[in-house]
């Protein structure tokens, strides 16, 4: 399977070992918006086709699939082009800024007959499946409680995709995007969202609180921040005993699970697990098994996932916006009409 990067910043540096490491991934090109950058990362990473056109580098019949890693901003036109162009895509979370927007890239991966999947590395990794395989085993009983976070400041002259709304900045995006799938993925998606968080007047959010509460009773309390440190931890709480995710939670090595019920002392297992490359390496070689299986998406991540964690982003963005829009309400007092007002 012959695989391009596109994008040649923070992800694609961090991801060419990994996709090298893969036995089943031949990577072959590399596009940049930029022809010089392109060919130094090319001649840095031994990769033979170095392009400055994405649409030249889809259509070029070198690359049978591509990897997108630009801002998420850019995500929805750069994949529907490549999938158009009849070209396989894992493309990096968030997969688009809106579910209308991937459920119409899902409609050109099907028409097309392409392969699409979002970067979602965490559901691959060891420690992640074995979290799937310890619920279904019901060793820790009906999960009713997530806690998880993840943040870390950002100056405001930092990397342009984490500030300017074009480029799809701000926290809950970026992180918000792991914390709920990792609630989707244990509890489903939510009957309930109640967010509170700040959020910019020109929809960048700065960070957010919110709560996810199921009909069953199940709570995720999630956190995410780009102005402040949050561990990018997590746990798990069930009936019978709980799992904590090793640091970071977009790519934990180990869990501790905790069963037992009082007064019996609680029976602690630390499990660890080991990383290939950077720890993507479990997510490109499933995609690529996939592809080359004829798949057109993986069922670990399948696009109605990621449609059904945007559709719940879109939820707390919403909470978000109310409240901010009320604050700017009680800033004047008489148009809301409060009695004594
Ligand atoms: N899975 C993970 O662990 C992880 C970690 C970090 C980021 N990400 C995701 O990867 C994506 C890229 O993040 P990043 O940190 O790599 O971002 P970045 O370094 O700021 O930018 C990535 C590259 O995108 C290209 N690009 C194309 N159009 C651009 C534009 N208008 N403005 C800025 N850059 C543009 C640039 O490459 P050229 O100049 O060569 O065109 C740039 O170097 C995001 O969607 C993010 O969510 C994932």
């Amino acid at each position: 399977m012959r695989w391009g990067i596109v994008g040649t910043g923070g992800i694609a540096r961090r991801t060419v070992g990994d996709l090298q490491l893969c036995d089943n991934v031949e990577l072959v090109g590399i596009c940049s918006r930029d022809k010089d950058r392109a060919e130094t990362f090319a001649s840095e990473h031994a990769i033979p086709f170095a392009s400055a056109d994405f649409d030249e580098f889809c259509t070029s019949g070198q690359v049978d699939a591509v990897y997108i890693g630009i801002p998420h901003g850019l995500h929805f036109d750069h994949a529907a082009r490549a999938l158009r162009a009849g070209v396989h895509v894992v493309c990096e979370k968030p997969l688009t800024m809106t579910s209308a927007e991937a459920e119409e890239l899902h409609r050109l991966s099907r028409e097309n007959g392409v392969f699409l999947m979002e970067a979602m590395w965490m559901k691959f990794t060891p420690a992640f499946r074995a979290v799937t395989e310890i619920l279904g085993s019901g060793t820790i009983g009906e999960p009713r409680l997530i806690q998880a976070g993840a943040g870390f400041p950002v100056p405001p002259d930092g990397p342009a995709r984490y500030w300017v709304a074009e480029l799809g900045g701000g926290a809950l995006y970026d992180l918000g995007v792991y914390t709920i799938a990792l609630a989707h993925a244990v509890l489903g998606t939510p009957d309930q969202v109640i967010a509170v968080g700040e959020i910019r007047e020109d929809g960048v959010d700065e960070q957010e609180a919110y709560t996810l509460r199921y009909d069953s009773g199940a709570v995720a309390q999630l956190t995410n921040s780009l102005t402040a440190f949050i561990p990018p931890g997590g746990w798990i709480g069930g009936t019978r005993g709980s799992i904590t995710l090793g640091e970071p939670i977009f790519a934990p090595r180990s869990l501790r699970v905790v069963t037992g019920q009082p007064p019996a002392p609680p029976t602690v297992e630390e499990l660890d697990f080991d990383q290939e490359g950077a720890g993507y390496v479990p997510m490109f070689r499933a995609a690529s098994e996939a592809i080359l299986r004829g798949d057109l998406e993986h069922g670990i991540h399948p696009v109605s996932d990621t449609v059904a964690v945007l559709r719940t982003l879109e939820r707390v963005r919403a909470e978000l916006v109310d409240a901010r829009n009320r604050a700017d309400q009680g800033a004047q007092p008489a148009s809301l009409g409060r009695p004594g007002a």
